[in-house]
């Protein structure tokens, strides 16, 4: 098939046709840093491929991927507050560049912009009345889910212990939904049937959960510089992730405790994070983690293998590869 079209090029013409508009400069100003700031533009692409992959034209789908990047971007700037994170993409975040209140209100109005891609698919533009309502709803849903985990993420943190499968469920909603979602509104854009849109689904859940245990995994582990976010920043900020969870199921009744007081102590030391991380490799959490991750992306492929073969379905088969490879 020769007119296969390019996810990644998609991705940028969808960002390109996104108006900012100039004034209130501090409004639009931290927009246009964040979107302008790069990016892995994973969510875009799994609009396109799943439009694609049931044989729709992507071309129809740039509404939509923008209208997900924007959602996304928004999260962050929102999370970077919750998680007091001061790097993002290498870069100051939004709220240490600016101030917390200038990133709440940038983040807002993105959301707002969101919105306004997808009505792009509205009858009077020539879509079939369905699809809009079919849209905002997946949309809407995955915005309110993507919330519920956040929720549960700041709730764990001051929880003594979290069970794997309550960790599992957060996840899901915090990152897993917004991946599922994409690949949902290509599908839909696609005019594909609802099996088939369920169907993309089950992929996106399974990448995403991959995809954050993952992000876990490098928050501890990766080159900072590469990673562009603060290394350890989730032993700062005591996070319960993938191996802050199973760490403290394998640790001893003493290297328990220092663990749980590293991760409850808002003012812990570089030499505290190192404990953590030592422990991490002493404990076999980082192998097992990275097993997880990898059983995850198999999960993922697997769900794959009810779709006929397509350059789109091979394209979904390579960003999956490459996000397995990811460092940032
Ligand atoms: C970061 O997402 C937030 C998580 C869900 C872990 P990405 O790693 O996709 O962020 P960018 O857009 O590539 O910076
Ligand atoms: C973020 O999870 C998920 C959302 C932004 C909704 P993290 O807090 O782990 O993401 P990073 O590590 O800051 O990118
Ligand atoms: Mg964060
Ligand atoms: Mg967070
Ligand atoms: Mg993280």
């Amino acid at each position: 098939m020769s007119d296969f079209k390019n996810p990644v090029e998609l991705a940028k013409k969808a960002l390109a046709q996104i108006h900012i508009p100039e004034r209130p400069k501090s409004l639009y100003d931290p927009v246009r840093y964040t979107m302008n700031l790069g990016g892995k533009r994973i969510r875009p692409q799994l609009v396109f491929i799943g439009c694609g992959m049931v044989g729709g034209d992507p071309e129809k789908a740039v509404n939509a991927a923008a209208a997900v990047e924007l959602l996304h971007n928004f999260t962050l700037i929102h999370d970077d507050i919750m998680d007091q994170a001061s790097s993002r993409r290498g870069q100051p975040s939004v709220h240490t560049r600016w101030d917390e209140a200038t990133a709440i209100l940038s983040g807002d109005v993105m959301f707002n912009m969101a919105f306004e891609q997808l009505s792009h698919y509205k009858r009077e533009h020539g879509f079939s009345p369905d699809l809009f309502p079919a849209l905002h709803e997946i949309f809407g849903d995955a915005t309110r889910i993507v919330c519920e985990g956040q929720a549960m993420d700041m709730e764990f943190e001051t929880a003594l212990t979290v069970e794997l499968s309550h960790y599992i469920e957060m996840i899901s909603c915090k990152t897993a939904a917004l991946l599922e979602a994409s690949l949902k509104m290509g599908g839909l854009i696609g005019e594909t049937e609802k099996n088939a849109v369920e169907k993309l689904g089950v992929v996106g859940r399974q990448a995403g959960v991959a995809f954050q245990i993952q992000d876990d995994l490098l928050d501890a582990i990766a080159d900072p510089k590469t990673f562009g976010k603060r290394a350890g920043g989730d032993i700062y900020e005591g996070k319960k992730t993938y191996l802050s969870i199973l760490a403290l199921e394998r640790a001893d009744r003493v290297q328990k405790q220092k663990i749980s007081a590293i991760l409850q102590n808002s003012a812990c030391t570089e030499t505290d994070v190192s404990y953590v991380i030592d422990a991490y490799h002493d404990l076999k959490v980082i192998n097992d983690t990275k097993e997880a991750i990898k059983n995850h992306y198999i999960a993922c492929l697997s769900a794959l293998d009810t779709f006929g073969e397509s350059e789109y379905k091979r394209a979904i088969c390579d960003l999956i590869e490459s996000l397995k490879e990811r460092q940032s």
